[in-house]
């Protein structure tokens, strides 16, 4: 099964497509977490991006088809999660386009969106595990101990771009560049909405049963 995943920042693309991935045995392909390790290993990609992430603009376009285009081919037998590309219409006709040369198809496009305040609040909390990259929250999912991650024991440490300054202009990128990607996908047949301002079980049952059609 291959799976986009949209939606603005804080949102929780990263928490349910992790989470589902796992259940469904695909790969999720996260462009922030991509990129993340691309800048950590100084590549030449890497080091092109990281002043637009820490100022919370996009990367240029034909940085990120590149490196998706390589996951997405390696990924294709076993089926991938999309979480974070496409972002803009550009990008959205690039993996069409990559999607028809590979002879693939994307069963699920789901848009989840939520309340500016809950996005807020889930960016400003969150917290991220150095070495297993594992998400908490402050107060929505709070880790065991503190500062530490429950899974593996790593470091927990806050994003550079989840500053309030940051996320603001990352807030506004969105509206100006991703909202419009609403209008590219929403007349597709594998189109769905999903509110995902409620707690995290129940947007992860409500994600569950557009991809499997249960319940
Ligand atoms: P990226 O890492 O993709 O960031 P983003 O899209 O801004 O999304 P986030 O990771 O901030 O949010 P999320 O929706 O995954 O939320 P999460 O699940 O973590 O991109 C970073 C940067 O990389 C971009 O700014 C850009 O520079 C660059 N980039 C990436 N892709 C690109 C592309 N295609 N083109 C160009 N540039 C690109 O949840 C957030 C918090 O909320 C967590 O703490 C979580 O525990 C909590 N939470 C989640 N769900 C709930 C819930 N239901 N209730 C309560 N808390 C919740």
């Amino acid at each position: 099964m291959n799976i986009i995943l949209f939606g603005p920042p804080g949102v929780g693309k990263g928490t349910q497509g992790s989470r589902l991935a796992e259940e469904l045995g695909i790969s999720h392909l996260a462009m922030g977490d991509i990129l993340r390790a691309a800048v950590r290993a100084e590549t030449e990609a890497g080091l092109a991006a990281k002043g637009y992430m820490d100022a919370g603009k996009l990367v240029p376009d034909e940085v990120v088809v590149a490196m998706i285009e390589d996951k997405i081919l390696a990924d294709a037998a076993a089926g991938f999660l999309l979480d974070g590309f496409p972002r803009n219409v550009v990008q959205a006709q690039a993996l069409d386009g990559m999607l028809a040369k590979h002879a693939l198809k994307i069963d699920h496009t789901v848009f989840m969106d939520a309340p500016e305040e809950n996005l807020l609040n889930r960016l400003c909390g969150r917290l991220i595990c150095r070495a297993c990259g594992f998400g908490f929250h402050r107060q929505y999912s709070p880790p065991l101990k503190t500062g530490c991650c429950d899974r593996c024991g790593g470091e927990l440490y806050q994003r550079d771009d989840d500053r309030e300054d940051v996320i603001a202009h990352r807030l506004h990128v969105y509206r100006e560049q991703t909202a419009p990607l609403l209008d590219y996908y929403q007349h597709q047949d594998s189109f769905h909405q999903l509110d995902a301002s409620g707690e995290m079980d129940a947007v992860y049952g409500a994600l569950k049963r557009i991809v499997t059609g249960e319940g």
